[in-house]
């Protein structure tokens, strides 16, 4: 059978706070549309139609990818906004709504609620067991069970807002069926507003049958309307996450500090200590150590590498039993080969640096070819920008920076050369030369400093 998804992501959002749109808040370092999105894709969807309206042109930019956008000009409610889509729906289509604000739904739930639609026909609502269900829509089921109606916290007796089980805000059914239900659908609310919920009622008024399916998980469910509930639909996030990368053999010091904003893979024994942030894909091999603190961007990490605390690492390949950090930097295009040294505050950026080479301290490589085994002292400089153009550093193999270095690019230092202590290299050095820079050290005997005047 055909799918249709409608997600629902015209609403602004109030409680947020903010003139971001809502749906347009991240969790894992994706829109809460993009997440909804991306678990709405595993159904293998013909269509998903996105109603959108408020800041309706920076949620399109922000989202890309191939989506039927149906504009909701007035906010009217839930049940306007699906209505919205439903004329570019099939009749015979399954249909599942989807709201824009929830971004933990598992693709698991989405299939079982499809499922059990297909075998008992009629509409399924998804719906949660909490502990708190202050602002939600109440379930009111009667004695057999069945769910009579939905209720909104604002619409709630006394004794409804007793009621724990409250409605997620997904809706499966036959196309057609939406189509007959909201037509009766009216605003004779406390909001005014055309709830997606009264389809319940309607649809027992008319004994079409209502499949209340309980979520396993009331966690998933969470809407998110406040930075409050975005904090902690980011934990859960994170402890998923986490959960599954353990059970596939990941040692994390503690996932509850530990931030994927982004794509992780792994080899073995592969270890991530605390308050680690992991951004874009990152590939780690097998036996990593990745210390605290460290911020990882779209890099891999070859096998056997130990990346001291809190080094940055963005857009770079490093190689096999690196030896990087503490407090390290690697800015976009750095290539390391294989036993790489660099140590504590050394920037790197857009730099090769062959196998065996380093660089223990202190010291700025950028635009540079650096070969093999060559030790650059502490305090070298590459000076890669004449003030309008950037230049190039390329050092030999075995070449030894002594400490203090400049190396004015565009500049060559030839295999196996020397560079003296204190040196600013302005010209090409041959191989095997010794260059230095350097002014006679003079001693003078019995010196008297100047006194302070009195
Ligand atoms: C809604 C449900 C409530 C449910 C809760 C689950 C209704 C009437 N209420 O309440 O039963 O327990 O979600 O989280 O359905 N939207 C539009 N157009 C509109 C109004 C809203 O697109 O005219 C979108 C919003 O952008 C949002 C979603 O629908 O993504 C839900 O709207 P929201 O205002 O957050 O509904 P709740 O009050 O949370
Ligand atoms: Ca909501």
């Amino acid at each position: 059978m055909s799918i249709e998804v409608i997600v629902l992501a015209a609403g602004k959002g109030s409680r947020m706070r903010t003139h971001l749109p809502k749906v347009l808040h991240k969790i894992g370092g994706k829109t809460l549309l993009d997440n909804v999105l991306d678990t709405a894709k595993k159904l293998n969807p013909s269509n998903i139609h996105i109603i959108y309206g408020f800041g309706g042109a920076e949620v399109r930019k922000n989202t890309l990818g191939e989506y039927n956008w149906v504009e909701q000009t007035s906010l009217l409610g839930t049940g306007h906004a699906v209505m919205q889509a439903l004329p570019s729906c099939n009749d015979e289509s399954m249909v599942v709504t989807l709201l824009g604000d929830m971004p933990l739904l598992r693709i698991e739930s989405l299939e079982e609620i499809v499922k059990i639609t297909e075998n008992n026909e009629g509409i399924s609502v998804l719906t949660a067991k909490v502990l708190n269900p202050f602002g939600l829509g109440r379930i009111v089921r009667n004695s057999n069970n069945d769910v009579q109606k939905i209720v909104e916290e604002k619409d709630c007796s006394e004794s409804e807002k007793n009621i724990t089980e409250i409605n997620t805000g997904v809706f499966v059914g036959k196309a057609k069926l939406f189509k007959e239900l909201l037509a009766k659908v009216d605003n004779n609310n406390n909001q005014k507003e055309y709830y997606l919920t009264d389809i319940v009622a309607i649809a027992n008024s008319l004994n079409i049958k209502v499949n209340g399916v309980v979520a396993s998980c009331a966690e998933e469910c969470m809407g998110i309307n406040d930075k409050v509930q975005l904090a902690q639909a980011e934990r859960f996030y994170q402890q998923r996450l986490c959960t599954e990368y353990m059970q596939k053999g990941l040692i994390i010091a503690d996932p509850n500090r530990l931030d994927i904003r982004g794509n992780l893979t792994f080899g073995a024994n592969t270890f991530v200590d605390v308050n680690v942030i992991i951004e874009g894909n990152v590939e780690l091999g097998d036996d990593v150590v990745i210390g605290a603190g460290c911020v990882l961007k779209d890099c891999s990490i070859s096998n056997g590498s130990v990346i001291s605390p809190y080094t940055v690492i963005e857009s770079s390949k490093i190689g096999e039993k690196a030896t990087l950090g503490p407090f390290a930097r690697f800015r976009p295009g750095c290539v390391l080969e294989n036993n790489v040294h660099v140590g504590n505050f050394v920037e790197v950026k857009k730099s090769t640096l062959k196998n065996g080479t380093k660089s223990g301290h202190l010291s700025y490589l950028g635009d540079s070819i650096i070969g093999e085994n060559v030790n650059i002292g502490a305090g070298t400089i590459t000076c890669n920008y004449d003030g309008a153009n950037k230049w190039q550093t390329i050092i030999g193999d075995d070449v030894f920076v002594g400490s203090d270095t400049q190396l004015v690019a565009p500049v060559e230092v030839g295999k196996g050369a020397t560079i003296g202590a204190g040196t600013t290299v302005t010209k090409n050095v041959p191989e095997n030369a010794l260059v230095i820079t350097r002014a006679p050290t003079r001693v003078i005997s019995a010196w008297s400093r100047p006194t302070k005047k009195k």
